[in-house]
Formats: structure tokens, C-alpha cells, sequence
């Protein structure tokens, strides 16, 4: 757990500085971190296990996003991604929301769904009742598949049943409602539904095909809110800007699958940094999206002394027991960077990531346009492998914006230049 996530000038750092900082503040020593901070140390036996035909790893780069403090605790928020700009935007958000408590985020706890599908069922309605009514019978099956998770406070909870139309006629779909804790819970939940089949067979007289969960996990929602100051934000007209951003998305799909992009940016960034299950996440957000008509994931709203206040509901089926989360150790050293305790925590953390994000991308859209904060930061970039260090590299990035020549070539004669000139 960091004391203050507010670290200003993180970028300016080395990544040798980077480092040190970060085991200072979180605690993390040099071993734990050095799958993280060197991928030559994972061990590739690991990797082997993970999948089918292993020939190597895919690095990605992961860095840390500041400033975050979320339900009065901050945290520093480990994020891998290709892409830049996206950890240097959800920093600034966080920065931006902290004068006013940060983020508040709460959950409606680890519900999944499981689907077993029948066919061929002769009365539908009449088995939709003879399953609700082994409701009991069900439940019990389904925890006899998973004493330990039951053990730990969970299991299955509810049964519910629906006749669907479809192109093969009417299918008798039941779902088992499993209370799956810190697990991600996709191999709790199929086993259960597997173990499920001949039972609903015999209560609907048809034929079971599918048993499998559903990754519109709206039983598992995360809500996060957080009010932007307008102040930093660059003014009234930077907040209009932004709800005006905001509106576009919720009126047209074209623009809302962007929108939902940039949330996702900062999601998946930290779901994949936790070694979860992002594919999953991403089918639950859209597919949460899509139920009314595709729209935004967040909301904004102007406060009436001008702030701008931001909120985001969104499933998120993220575990900490079980799969990569356990295994992969750079995901290991990601959850104790975090210091999240419970998978729930981490659902509060990433769907104010996911806030923080949007936010950061709707106010660069709305002010400047993206382009210039990502000229600046490649602008950074080039400075830094020319050679610039500390201050430097912003003095030389700021002169290579200016001249529009973002080269390290044109970067070393900046530097060179500065330096001789009493540096
Ligand atoms: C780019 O990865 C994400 C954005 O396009 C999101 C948005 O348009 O809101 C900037």
C-alpha cells in the first residue's frame, strides 16, 4: 500500500530511477521485481505451462500510472500497453480528480453467469417450471462441484431460466448465478454447468448442448465516479467541450465504439498488467454497452459550481486467485504494486482507470486535439534516447515540438547545443 501516489516528474526519472522509486514506495524487492523490470529473468518453464506450443514471450512495455486515489487510498497503478500517451493521460486524470477526493468506486460483488443450453425440449414453458422448481436440488449439484469455493464464501446462488426463440426453434436456456469471490471464475462456473447437464435433461426432457459462461457479466458490475476539477481541466469551456464529446458518443455509434476504445485503453492495460482475462473483459464492457442500443460506458455531468463530474458502470470479471494472475510473476509483482487485497478492490481500481481515461482522451479531443499531446511525448522520447536526462529532456522535447523536427538526430544537436551553452 503507497502512502501518496501523487509523484510529480515520475517521467522525468530514468527507468533505473523508475525502478528504485517504485520499490521504495511499494515495498516490492529487488527479486520479486525482476521479472518486471527485466523479462530475461521470467522463467520461461512457466510460460511453457501457460499454453500449447511455447516458443517465446511477447514483451510489452509497463508503466506506472500516478496520482490515482481511489474510495481514500492511493495507489500506484501498474499498466501494460503498446501504446503511448495512454499512461501519461490516465495520470493526469487521476491528478485531476485528486483536489476533489479522487475516485469512488463500488461493486455488486462476484455474481457469473453460466448458460446451459437444451433443445428439442417438447414443453418448453412447462420445463422452464420444472427446472425453477429444482431450484434447490440444482444449487446444491452445482456446489458439490467446488467444495473449496464454497468453503471460501461462495458458490452458486440462483437459478434462472428462459425460453428463447432462435433459428433452430425454442431453446430452454437455464443459467446457474455463482458467487465465484476473488476468482475470475470461468472454470468454476464451467464445471459446474457441465456437472449440471444430465439434471437439466431429466427436468426438461430435451437435449443439452452448450454449458458455458456468459461474458456479459452484468451480475458483476463495477461503478466508479469521480468529479474533475474545471480548474485544471482548462475552464468552462474545455468542460462543455468534454460533455459536448461525451453526447456525440451517446447519440452515434461510430464515435461510441471510439469512446468505449479509450476507456478499454486503460482497462485492458491493467487487466492484462494482472495477468486477467482481458478478452473477457472487452466482450463484457461492449456487450454491456450494446444492451439498449450501443452507448457510452460513462457518463458526464456539469456540477453545479462548475466542476465536471464523470462516472462509469461497466462488468468486470477480474480475479486474483487462480490462472496467470497466480503464475505469471510479472502479474504477481503487478498485484502487490497495486496492493489490492481482494479481486473486488481490483475491479474498483481498473474501472477508474477506465474512467480516468476516457476523461483524459475527451479532454484532449475537446482542447488541443490528440495529436500534440502525442507529439509531446514522443517529442520526450526522442530526447530522452538522444541522451537528454532529468530537466533536459524537457527543455530539448519542447524545442523539437516547437521546430516540428521530432528526430534524435536533430535531438542530440538540440542537447549538444543546450549543453554548451553553460549546461
Ligand atoms: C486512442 O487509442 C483512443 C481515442 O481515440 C479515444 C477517443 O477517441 O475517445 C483517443
Amino acid at each position: 500500500m503507497v502512502k501518496d501516489s501523487r509523484i510529480s516528474g515520475f517521467y522525468k526519472l530514468t527507468r533505473e530511477e523508475r525502478v528504485a522509486r517504485l520499490l521504495e514506495l511499494t515495498g516490492l524487492d529487488r527479486k520479486e521485481a525482476a521479472p518486471l523490470t527485466d523479462p530475461g529473468q521470467v522463467d520461461m518453464s512457466v510460460l511453457d505451462h501457460m499454453i500449447e506450443n511455447v516458443v517465446g514471450a511477447m514483451t510489452l512495455p509497463l508503466g506506472i500510472a500516478t496520482n490515482f486515489r481511489i474510495n481514500g487510498r492511493d495507489y500506484l497503478v501498474p499498466m501494460a500497453i503498446e501504446e503511448p500517451s495512454v499512461v501519461a493521460a490516465a495520470s493526469n486524470a487521476a491528478r485531476i480528480a485528486r483536489p476533489h477526493g479522487g475516485f469512488t468506486a463500488v461493486d455488486t460483488g462476484p455474481l457469473m453467469i453460466a448458460q446451459i443450453q437444451a433443445v428439442n425440449v417438447p414443453t418448453p414453458f412447462a420445463a422452464k417450471q420444472r427446472v425453477l422448481e429444482a431450484k434447490e436440488e440444482i444449487l446444491a449439484l452445482a456446489n458439490e462441484q467446488d467444495p473449496v469455493l464454497v468453503r471460501f464464501g461462495g458458490g452458486a446462488r440462483d437459478v434462472r431460466v428462459r425460453v428463447i426463440d432462435s433459428a433452430v426453434g425454442p431453446m430452454v436456456i437455464t443459467e446457474l448465478i455463482v458467487d465465484t469471490r476473488d476468482a475470475m471464475g470461468a472454470n468454476a462456473v464451467n464445471t459446474m454447468a457441465e456437472a449440471l447437464a444430465p439434471t437439466v435433461e431429466r427436468l426438461t426432457g430435451g437435449r443439452v448442448l452448450l454449458r458455458i459462461l456468459s461474458n456479459l457479466a452484468d451480475l458483476r458490475l463495477v461503478r466508479a465516479r469521480a468529479t474533475f476539477d474545471a480548474e485544471l481541466l482548462g475552464g468552462e469551456e474545455v468542460v462543455d467541450g468534454i460533455i459536448a464529446a461525451w453526447a456525440f458518443a451517446e447519440a452515434d455509434p461510430y464515435r461510441c465504439a471510439t469512446h468505449n476504445k479509450g476507456i478499454m485503453n486503460g482497462i485492458d492495460a491493467v487487466v492484462i498488467a494482472t495477468g486477467n482475462d482481458f478478452r473477457a473483459i472487452e466482450a463484457g464492457a461492449h456487450s454491456y454497452a450494446a444492451v439498449g442500443g450501443y452507448s457510452s460506458l460513462t457518463k458526464y455531468e456539469k456540477a453545479p459550481d462548475g466542476n465536471l463530474v464523470g462516472s462509469i458502470e461497466v462488468p468486470m470479471a477480474v480475479g486474483l486467485v487462480g490462472g496467470a494472475t497466480k503464475v505469471h510473476p510479472v502479474a504477481r509483482a503487478c498485484v502487490k504494486i497495486l496492493g489490492v487485497k481482494t479481486a473486488a478492490e481490483l475491479a474498483h481500481v481498473i474501472a477508474s482507470v477506465g474512467l480516468a481515461q476516457n476523461l483524459a482522451a475527451l479532454r484532449a479531443l475537446a482542447a488541443e486535439g490528440i495529436q500534440k499531446g502525442h507529439m509531446a511525448l514522443h517529442a520526450r522520447n526522442v530526447a530522452a534516447t538522444a541522451g537528454a536526462r532529468g530537466d533536459m529532456i524537457d527543455r530539448v522535447a519542447e524545442i523539437l515540438v516547437r521546430e516540428k523536427k521530432i528526430n534524435v538526430e536533430r535531438a542530440r544537436e538540440v542537447l549538444a547545443e543546450l549543453q554548451g551553452g553553460g549546461e
